[in-house]
């Protein structure tokens, strides 16, 4: 890390105990960090212990005279190179989203001008809540990195995701941040000239997951590399891209707006959201059905296997075909195993899509580097050579882009 400066910030989450260990991982790798601790955070690392393991004083009373006189909250965001917030619990990314600053860590994170990442911790249920995801949303779209939180068994005993992401992911984001070009340097103004400058492109990815009980979900093997890729692609050509994402453990591509969502409803509700936009490509593999979720989880009984009640999702594309809302270019996947030009021909008219990706997915193409697909538009079936999702994202995008000037 060359000697990289990090202020990291502790938020009050008993993922707190992980900031040491990130600590360490920074210093190991180079870099130096200045630790600021909330008054929650203290609660659950001591400042000593992060002053020992940091080798630098830690901040943590906005009102501390001495600190403000010596090392004022500018100064102490003026000498950083990156500013992490670890654990970001749900109650410091509302501060954060609405821009409050009633103490040092809220403070100086509104007055600071470099990049924030920030790696969210906190209760399943905390972190599914409409207003987190409203709050991650509003922070992405203000170009603050938030991370999505792993999945496992939590603290307080439920499962899901919420987790802290590992120490050695955060330092991953680190080092990708450090030495990734301003994501600024992607955006329309910067680059006049790009083909897709000045447009906003939805992109939908990955698969959805629709809880059974708090344990179980019904899912499926779409892994979200090529909307992703589609997504990266777009943003190459100047577009401001929104890509609203189901669960995957894939890296957000640089200048591109994520919102993470788990569930079919969810994702039709961030899309909605989202709009307008000047074309959709719904790359996602959305669950057709979900059930009823059960409030706590199934347990094995006399009465044998419980029955699984399905219930129609909203088909997110055929919806947004007959929207007033509509974007000029509507681009639907079809992910097909059998007959896989007629079905999609067949689906690019029942969906009402301008475009239909046939994307052949027998074999080993989920989750795979590669893909086969044929383009379905209204003047035909183009069939592109396999090839990997990055290449095939690369010539979708400027298909749009040809398609948006036209
Ligand atoms: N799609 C959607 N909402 C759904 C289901 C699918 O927006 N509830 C979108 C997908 O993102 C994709 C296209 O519709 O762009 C086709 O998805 P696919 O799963 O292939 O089609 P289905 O409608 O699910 O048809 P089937 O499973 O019967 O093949």
């Amino acid at each position: 890390m060359n000697g990289k400066k990090i202020l990291l910030i502790v938020g009050g989450g008993i993922a707190a105990y992980k900031a040491c260990e990130l600590v360490r991982l920074i210093r190991k790798a180079g870099g130096s960090v200045r630790c600021v601790l909330t008054v929650g955070g203290a609660h659950f690392v001591t400042p000593m212990t992060l002053a020992a393991l940091s080798e630098s004083q830690v901040f943590t009373n906005l009102f501390d005279l001495k600190d403000e006189a010596e090392m004022g909250h500018i100064q102490l965001s003026r000498e950083a190179d990156l500013v992490v917030v670890a654990p970001a619990t749900a109650d410091l990314m509302a501060k954060m989203a609405a821009g409050m600053a009633d103490d040092l860590a809220t403070t100086l994170l509104l007055a600071t001008d470099k990049k924030v990442l920030a790696a969210p911790a906190m209760n399943v249920r905390m972190w599914l809540h409409e207003a987190t995801q409203r709050n991650v949303a509003r922070l992405r779209d203000d170009g603050v990195t938030v991370m999505t939180p792993d999945e496992g068994e939590m603290a307080c005993g439920e499962y899901g995701p919420g987790r802290l992401p590992e120490p050695e992911a955060i330092l991953d984001a680190i080092e990708r941040m450090l030495g990734a070009p301003d994501p600024l340097a992607d955006q329309p103004d910067f680059a006049p000239d790009a083909p897709l400058a000045g447009r906003h492109i939805l992109v939908t990815a990955g698969p959805t997951h629709e809880p059974i009980d708090p344990v179980r979900v019904l899912a499926n093997r779409s892994s979200g590399k090529q909307g992703f890729a589609i997504a990266a692609a777009l943003g190459a050509l100047g577009a401001r891209v929104t890509l609203v994402a189901g669960p995957v453990s894939l890296p957000t591509p640089g200048g591109v707006t994520r919102i993470d969502v788990e569930t079919a409803r969810e994702m039709a509700e961030a899309v909605d959201r989202a709009l307008p936009a000047d074309a959709a490509v719904m790359v996602a593999a959305v669950a057709d059905w979900r059930v009823e979720p059960a409030a706590s989880k199934i347990k094995k009984g006399p009465e044998g296997p419980p029955r699984l009640s399905l219930v129609e999702n909203p088909d997110i594309l055929a919806e947004l075909a007959v929207s007033s809302r509509r974007p000029r270019l509507l681009i639907g996947f079809a992910a097909e195993t059998d007959n896989v030009v007629g079905n999609a021909q067949a689906k690019r008219e029942r969906k009402g899509a301008d475009w239909i990706v046939a994307n052949d997915v027998s074999g080993d193409v989920m989750g795979g580097t590669n893909n086969r697909v044929h383009l379905i538009t209204a003047q035909g079936i183009e069939n592109w050579d396999p090839a990997p999702k990055a290449d095939i994202a690369r010539k979708l995008a400027e298909r749009i882009a040809a398609a948006l000037e036209g």
